[in-house]
């Protein structure tokens, strides 16, 4: 890690921040918080203008996180209604599809009129107030149209991702019980087309509470139908109008759950809020990337992530900005296709994954330098830590030198930014995510939970104090899940998961999850979920996952298996457990490394230790530590001798 400055970039005075007004006004959201965040409410429409601020303790007790309380307002109205005056012609979303030959905009009018009609098709279909909708929806307009048409009638959406199985599918629509799911004929990446709808048949075996299948038509392919349960959206669309009241929303409702892994056990239903969501991912993405009028803003994410909702939807828009969605992948039909899409569409502002990054590097600097990219003035990374020699390349080559790099640090818990650099206010440091947000107060404790000095340089884990307006209101279900997973381990205090370090300077740099997730390209996983679909499989007795540095995804999936009396290890096995991963999980999971053992090195208590397992996987052959309180010893020296088969 390096320590060296990029001072603000000169080119960049248009900022409306400054390192003086940066201090100042987290100055204030520190310690005038009322004060503060009365005067951010104004960022939005509100029906009710909220008069209490927060209502917070994180003590089990009297456990409660509420955010403007009293406010009422719509998110869709947000977005959309309050632009009308403005900005109707603006162009709110720019479609840009798989195929190069594909594109085309969406002003704030017609968004309004598409999302109105869509919000009449749902309450055609019986969705209420309330409901859980599934949507299972490729990168397409349609899917920003019907997550913003819940919004307008008060119904909590929960994206899946496209890329998951029809397995992962139905345990996320039985967890929130949805009876309506939301989804298309098919969708395309890099040429290839996904079959969305045989997916959601396939999903509703094992999801028999769902009532009512609403599908888009996107490619045209021939899909199975059960009359009476689907309904293509283009025959009923034609059947409502282009207007529809919006439902007015306590802050402290529901607005979207959107699920993730843990350390343990199955994904989470990670539930948000309308008031408090609304106004960060608002504030943060006005903040953050320096929002002006005039931009073109590109996030690469996929909206079944935590990063298409705040970043492509409703950051962008509910500041009235002209949002970019990219259907299909950074290398097809070339390794140029981003640098491409964005001299055609001359972005202004570009946010995207160091695992995208890192792939493009390697693939040189031609692709990105044959086209004109002298509309980008800000480039943004979020996801995964950031490795200087990526980001070097990053400010360099893609942004010419000129364009500060905003590196996000955040959540689908923390709902946006609670680290980042502010362009305009602070001098970068290549693979640090620098300084809080207003009202953010991270803190560092150490293992045994007490608290590091404030001031100076120390590391350990990541612990806030005290909320924020974006943070989720609880699992889905399951209060008790939401106090023990993050307020349990340092009583007091939200634990993230991440370990982190701030420097002599007061930067902070985020070393990575301390728990048993996984970050696999920027996508999370929980290593218990990997086991779980392992040990399906008729042949595997017992299994145990590690994460390991790979070059491109930043973590690969290492799993031990050890197989049950009899059976012999194969090629053909380990093809089979992969398969079985991505059958349960999605291909996103896919394992990197199957190592067979004839044990897992576990304590006399009988709990795996896997210190030892992520030291193998890692070859940090020297560092594997005190092995003296395992069970079986000699296990070690066949985990070594196996890791030179396996990797
Ligand atoms: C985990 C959260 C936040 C949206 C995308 C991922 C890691 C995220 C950074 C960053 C270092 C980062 C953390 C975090 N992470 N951004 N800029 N630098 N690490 O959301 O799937 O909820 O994952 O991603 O480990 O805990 P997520």
């Amino acid at each position: 890690m390096t320590d060296e400055i990029i001072p603000v970039a000169s080119s960049f005075s248009g900022s409306d921040m400054s390192a003086e007004r940066y201090k100042a006004r987290y100055a204030r959201s520190i310690e005038e918080p009322e004060a503060f965040w009365r005067e951010e409410l104004g960022r939005l429409d509100w029906i009710r203008r909220p008069e209490k601020i927060s209502d917070v303790s994180f003590n089990k007790d009297d456990f409660r996180i509420r955010w403007f309380e009293d406010g009422i307002l719509n998110v869709s109205v947000n977005c959309i209604d309050r632009h009308l005056e403005t900005r109707a012609n603006k162009p709110a979303l720019i479609w840009e599809g798989d195929h190069p030959a594909h594109h085309h905009s969406i002003t704030y009018r017609q968004l309004h009129d598409h999302v109105c009609r869509f919000a009449n098709v749902l309450k055609m279909l019986g969705v209420k107030k309330g409901d859980r909708v599934t949507l299972y929806m490729p990168m397409i307009p349609q899917a920003v149209f019907a997550m913003l048409a819940c919004t307008r009638i008060g119904a909590v959406h929960s994206v899946v991702f496209g890329g998951f199985s029809p397995e992962a599918l139905s345990g996320r629509i039985n967890d929130c019980q949805s009876e309506f799911v939301i989804t298309a004929d098919q969708g395309v990446r890099g040429g290839k087309a996904i079959p969305l709808k045989d997916n959601v048949d396939e999903a509703l075996k094992s999801a028999p509470g769902v009532k009512r299948v609403l599908c888009v038509k996107h490619t045209g392919a021939n899909v199975h139908w059960e009359e009476g349960r689907d309904y293509w959206y283009h025959d009923l669309s034609i059947q409502v109008d282009a207007h529809c009241a919006p439902e007015p929303m306590g802050a402290e409702d529901p607005l979207f759950i959107l699920y993730t892994s843990g350390s343990t056990g199955k994904p989470k239903g990670v539930l948000h809020t309308t008031g408090g969501y609304l106004l960060w991912a608002t504030m943060t993405h006005a903040l953050t990337f320096d929002a002006k009028e005039d931009d073109i803003f590109w996030c690469t994410a996929d909206i079944g992530w935590v990063t298409g909702h705040s970043y492509i939807v409703y950051g962008p828009l509910a500041n009235g900005a002209t949002s970019l969605m990219f259907e299909g992948v950074p290398t097809w039909p070339d390794a140029s296709r981003f640098w491409q899409v964005i001299e055609k569409h001359k972005v202004s502002v570009f946010y995207t994954a160091p695992t995208a990054i890192r792939a493009l590097m390697r693939l040189g600097d031609d692709p990105v330098t044959k086209h004109d990219r002298s509309s980008l003035r800000l480039l943004g990374t979020v996801g995964e830590p950031i490795n200087p020699e990526a980001w070097r390349w990053y400010h360099k080559t893609v942004g010419n030198g000129h364009c500060p790099i905003v590196d996000t640090w955040w959540q689908t818990e923390t709902g946006g930014h609670l680290i980042t650099p502010l362009p305009g206010a602070h001098g970068l440091k290549p693979g640090s995510a620098s300084f809080p947000m207003f009202g953010v107060q991270p803190a560092l404790v150490d293992n045994d939970g007490k608290r590091l000095s404030d001031s100076g340089a120390a590391q350990g884990n990541l612990v806030l104090l005290g909320s924020w307006p974006g943070q989720m209101r609880t699992v889905y279900g399951d209060d008790q899940r939401f106090f023990d997973t993050y307020f349990s381990t340092y009583p007091g205090y939200y634990f993230t998961g991440d370990g982190a370090r701030r420097d002599e300077d007061g930067y902070w740099w985020i070393t990575g999850r301390v728990d048993d997730v996984l970050n696999v390209s920027g996508h999370r996983l929980g290593t218990a979920e990997i086991e779980s679909a392992l040990v399906l499989h008729p042949d595997v007795a017992e299994a145990a996952v590690v994460g390991y540095p790979h070059d491109i995804k930043g973590q690969g999936v290492w799993c031990y298996v050890t197989l049950n009396e009899g059976v012999e290890a194969s090629e053909a096995l380990e093809k089979a457990l992969k398969d079985q991963v991505r059958k349960e999980i999605g291909p996103v999971a896919s394992p990197d490394v199957i190592q067979f053992t004839p044990g897992l090195p576990k304590t006399r208590s009988g709990k795996i230790m896997r210190r030892i397992l992520r030291k193998i996987a890692e070859n940090e052959l020297s560092s594997l530590g005190d092995t003296s309180t395992l069970a079986d010893p000699g296990v070690v020296e066949s985990l070594i001798e196996g890791r030179v088969k396996a990797g």
